[in-house]
């Protein structure tokens, strides 16, 4: 668990993505010449989550650069590095499934126009939606891929988000912290709006492939909302009382 104790407080959150980055350089890519076998529902959904990952992160980036806390931006910078690398192995996951990329997807397109034309803050919470809806989804397939490489995948990718979460909400609880309580409570209150409907989104577009991967729709909304709700939690949580209390291994459902 990341603490973080003083006011920019981000030394702990740098410290962390440079220990993962040098254990994932140890423990080097999955064995992908073993090859994966996925429905093609599977695939056309891994080939849209694998455009949301990639970018270069230049707009965020700039963002925390000009937010004024080296530590932040360098942990940013860190975190763009681990998403970029999510977009390489889900692009080598397809790869062994016989399957190519996609160049773009309209709810990615959707995704970065909204997140870059808003400031730092808004940028986190568009981009906080996309990561509690990733963690359903990479759950939903580290559970039910049947397949042992996507599985290890799903896991790798799913154990980071884990991270990214509580991330992100540090820096927007930092970022709300001045917010009279009203607008904060309604802010978080319009952010959970956004994450139900990016998950009704996701039900629509993905369902064949939730429910390959043994998801009823209903319990992926389900599993995101409450991801949402925890993460809710941690943003409003005042300062020095308790801490984001999971560390989940990969396959535990929330609040379980
Ligand atoms: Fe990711
Ligand atoms: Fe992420």
């Amino acid at each position: 668990m990341v603490t973080d104790t003083k006011a920019g407080g981000f030394a702990g959150w740098l410290r962390d993505f440079e220990e993962q980055a040098r254990a994932r350089a140890a423990a080097g890519d999955p064995e992908w010449a073993r090859g994966a076998r996925l429905e093609p529902c599977v695939v056309r959904s891994l080939q849209r989550f694998q455009v949301g990952e990639d970018g270069d992160g230049a707009f965020l980036i700039g963002k925390a650069e000009r937010a004024g806390d080296a530590e932040y931006a360098a942990a940013v910078r860190l975190f763009i590095a681990e998403e970029q690398n999510h977009a390489r192995m889900l692009g080598r996951l397809l790869d062994a499934a016989g399957a190519g990329t996609i160049g773009a997807h309209w709810s990615d397109a959707i995704f970065v126009r909204a997140r870059r034309a808003m400031g730092l803050r808004v940028e986190l919470m568009v981009l906080l939606v996309a990561e509690v809806i990733a963690l359903g989804f990479y759950r939903a397939l580290y559970e039910g891929a049947g397949d042992p490489l996507a599985a290890e995948v799903a896991g790798r990718l799913l154990a980071d988000e884990r991270r990214h979460v509580p991330f992100h909400c540090r820096r927007m609880r930092q970022g709300l912290e001045r917010v009279p309580r009203p607008l904060r409570a309604a802010a978080l209150l319009a952010w959970r709006a956004a994450v139900a409907g990016g998950a009704l989104i996701i039900v629509a577009d993905h369902g064949r492939a939730l429910r390959r991967l043994g998801r009823g729709r209903a319990r992926f909304v389900r599993d995101v909302l409450a991801e949402a709700r925890a993460a809710a939690a941690e943003i409003s949580r005042p300062p020095g009382r308790g801490a984001w209390p999971r560390r989940r291994r990969p396959g535990r459902r929330p609040g379980r």
